[in-house]
């Protein structure tokens, strides 16, 4: 038995003594499964425990177990101390600069378009408007039936589209949420509709997708005036309160009388430029009198109810507000462009 303990005890000291001489990770743990591994020292000599008398047994037991227990303490010591000699090592190495400028996050921002919406949206919900809804892939009733443009329409020549299924199509305007919106709920109707377009379109100022903003107002007794005065109202808002305004007659086959109407030219102050073709004018908008027949088709009685409606492109607007020449730049995704907004 004392024999054994000696051999412990030699052991735990030749231990010790190897540890203190270990000077990375891995030797320690070396070290570690050459005594307390499956085939280390001390395992082995725990094997001759069997030889031992039953009242020899526990002594022995106590003894073995305080060396293991104490053994166990030096090898996390030891890992502890070179780990932290390994750290102020790296630091001392490590040349780090601390007064080294940071590296600046990018910031995303609004798209313009997104930004046109905001503005248009914010000045119209400010006149009582409320925004309403309606989807891009979209009837052929609403998209044109309801809105008295019956298939043999020539006005369905200027908005060719793409179609889903026969009757199925990618709207070509907003003026269906008009017709949606009638449909659901009785006047009076205050809304404006802002949404994804498309046409089979594209050169420096037609994209095959684009945006509008629909607006509608019904009620007893709207007339003319009040389509221009909220038109006066949102223009003087969005492009400045001096800025000059006209209304010229125009056709639309839901709206009678219709109008078309257009600002004094943003850039060069209504003298005359390549943008407003030496005009002086910009077309920023179609409007009108909601026709009778569109009432009809959504069972408002015309006799007993009036209104405007009136559409708008918001890439146009855009352009006017940023000084934008060529409408792809909105869609093809160049953070050159974008992120000077
Ligand atoms: N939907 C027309 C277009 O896309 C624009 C428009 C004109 C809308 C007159 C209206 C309106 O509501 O009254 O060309």
């Amino acid at each position: 038995m004392s024999e054994l303990i000696e051999k412990l005890k030699t052991i735990e000291s030749d231990t010790e003594k190897r540890l203190l001489q270990a000077s990375t990770l891995a030797e320690v743990q070396d070290c570690k499964v050459r005594i307390l591994g499956k085939k280390g020292e001390l395992t082995k000599l725990l094997a001759g425990m069997k030889d031992l008398s039953p009242a020899e047994r526990p002594v022995v037991g106590k003894v073995v177990n305080e060396v293991k227990q104490r053994l166990n303490r030096s090898f996390e010591r030891r890992s502890g101390e070179i780990e932290h000699q390994e750290r102020e090592q790296r630091l001392r190495e490590e040349r780090l600069d601390i007064t080294l400028p940071g590296r600046p996050r990018h910031r995303g921002a609004l798209h313009p378009i997104t930004r046109t919406f905001q503005k248009i949206e914010t000045i119209f919900t400010g006149l009582g408007f409320q925004v309403a809804e309606g989807p891009e892939i979209e009837e052929d009733f609403y998209n044109f039936e309801a809105l008295n443009i019956p298939k043999d329409h020539p006005a369905r020549d200027m908005q060719d589209t793409f179609y889903i299924a026969e009757e199925v199509l990618l709207r070509t305007h907003t003026s269906p949420v008009q017709v949606r919106t009638m449909k659901k709920q009785s006047p009076p109707v205050r809304i404006i509709a802002p949404g994804k377009v498309y046409r089979c379109d594209a050169d420096v100022s037609h994209t095959p997708m684009f945006h509008q903003v629909e607006g509608l107002l019904v009620d007893r007794g709207i007339r003319f005036g009040d389509l221009k005065g909220i038109l006066e109202i949102f223009l003087h808002r969005m492009f400045g309160e001096d800025v000059g305004i006209r209304f010229r007659p125009s056709f639309f086959p839901f709206t009678e009388p219709s109008a078309e109407v257009d600002i004094a030219c943003v850039i060069c102050n209504g003298k005359g430029c390549r943008v407003c073709k030496h005009s002086g004018w910009l077309e920023i908008l179609g409007a009108g009198m909601v026709d009778p027949e569109v009432f009809r088709s959504v069972g408002y009685d015309p006799e007993e109810v009036s209104g405007f409606a009136f559409g708008m492109g918001v890439e146009r607007i855009a352009m006017l507000c940023y000084r934008i020449d060529d409408i792809r730049l909105f869609f093809e995704n160049d953070l050159h462009f974008l992120s000077q907004f």
